[in-house]
């Protein structure tokens, strides 16, 4: 009995349990890294080929199939969209506030907008385009070459690629949502219900232990256990996209595996399976469905989720034993008080 205990004790110090609640933080200007300054030019040219369907290999998809600014950048699917005759392992995540997030991916495996890019083009289950080949096409268009120049004194290559498409992303922002102007003062801005439901995400459900900060995430990643999605179970391309994926980061029995291990395909330590990355809650009203894996259609349902203690067999959440009411204040907190200011969208003229 006693060494099941401490064999338990130690499990739960090793299973990442949030360190300490931090505090909601308004709207601020995002951090630019030095090697890749902002300039119009650059986030011009950046949104032109986040737009342009010559970075998928059969000239189908475009960053924007998948992260459509009209569903506040995700695809609105559970299981996001794919190169055809592939199928994706993952759900869409929005690109709002990316600029806030440490790692990338819900299992943190790039660690900058500028990394990041290359992998949904060379990706063979997202553009499936080489990217030798990709340079080449970027150059054979006049409007690009004279663009990159202008940007960055020289021809497209790849990496340049990737820069102007961080840039760009680094301008997709909520900005003046309710939550910022009421951090900032002005106490009309939530209604009497968002704000219960505010003292109910900060307080008694214990929301703000991981959701904190200007992203109302703490970036840290835990095993929730959310119940599996049954599609990736059933769909045999979906076990052929997890096990590319597991074969690339040298998982052992890659071709065994039935479920996704989320974080611990990057570190191979314990307390990282099936640990997966705390989400921005910033325009959560527009970003259904939720989890990596689309398993909740609505909020209820999240709520209802947290409320239990979270899945089977997890020790990093606990029962809440929420009200009805306090349900409620919750859901009207999280639909009401995250949505940005609405601004219309301009799109660019792809050459
Ligand atoms: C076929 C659909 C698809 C296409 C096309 C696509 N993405 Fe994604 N994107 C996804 C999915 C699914 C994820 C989540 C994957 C994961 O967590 O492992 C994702 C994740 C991301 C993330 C990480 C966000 C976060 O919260 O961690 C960024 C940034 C991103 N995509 C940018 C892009 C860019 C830039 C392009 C174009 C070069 C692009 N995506 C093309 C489906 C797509
Ligand atoms: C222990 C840290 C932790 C706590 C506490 C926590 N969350 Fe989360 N939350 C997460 C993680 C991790 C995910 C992503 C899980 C996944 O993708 O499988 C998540 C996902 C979500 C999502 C879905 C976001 C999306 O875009 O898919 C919502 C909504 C959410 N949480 C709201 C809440 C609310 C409301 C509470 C309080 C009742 C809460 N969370 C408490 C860590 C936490």
């Amino acid at each position: 009995m006693i060494p099941r205990l401490l064999a338990m004790m130690l499990l739960a110090l090793l299973a990442g349990f949030p360190a300490f609640a931090g505090t909601l933080e308004p709207f601020q200007a995002v951090p630019i890294p030095e090697r890749n300054p902002q300039t119009p030019e650059k986030i011009e040219l950046g949104k032109e080929l986040f737009f342009d369907r010559r970075l998928s290999g059969d000239g189908t998809m475009s960053c924007a199939t998948c992260h459509d600014p009209e569903k506040a950048f995700t695809d609105g699917l559970d299981i996001s969209l794919s190169y055809p005759t592939t199928k994706n392992w993952r759900n869409s995540p929005t690109l709002v506030n990316v600029a806030f997030q440490k790692r990338l991916f819900s299992d943190g495996r790039a660690l900058s907008l500028e990394d990041q890019a290359l992998f949904p083009m060379m990706s063979a289950f997202e553009m499936n385009r080489n990217l030798d080949f990709l340079e080449e096409v970027i150059r054979s268009v006049p409007e690009y070459v004279a663009a990159f120049q202008k940007v960055f004194g020289g021809e497209p290559t790849r990496e340049r690629i990737a820069m102007a498409i961080a840039a760009f992303e680094r301008t997709i922002l909520s900005k003046n949502a309710p939550l910022d102007r009421y951090l900032k003062g002005d106490k009309k801005a939530l209604s009497d219900p968002a704000k219960k439901g505010l003292d109910l995400f900060m307080g008694k459900g214990k929301c703000g232990d991981c959701h904190y900060g200007v992203n109302l995430s703490d970036g840290k990643f835990y095993a929730l256990n959310v119940p599996e999605n049954p599609e990736l179970q059933s769909d045999p391309r979906i076990a052929v996209t997890r096990r590319f994926v597991a074969k690339i980061y040298h998982y052992e029995d890659y071709r065994n595996l039935s479920e996704d291990p989320g974080r611990y395909l990057i570190t191979k330590d314990k307390k990282d399976w099936k640990a997966f990355k705390t989400p921005t809650l910033r325009e959560i009203a527009k970003t259904a469905p939720y989890m990596h894996n689309g398993i909740f259609q609505t909020l209820d349902e999240v709520i209802e989720f947290f409320d239990k203690g979270g899945g089977k067999k997890n020790i990093v959440l606990k029962p809440l034993g929420l009200t009805v009411e306090e349900k409620k204040s919750l859901k009207t907190f999280l639909s009401e008080a995250l949505t940005g200011e609405e601004t219309e969208f301009q799109y660019p003229k792809v050459p």
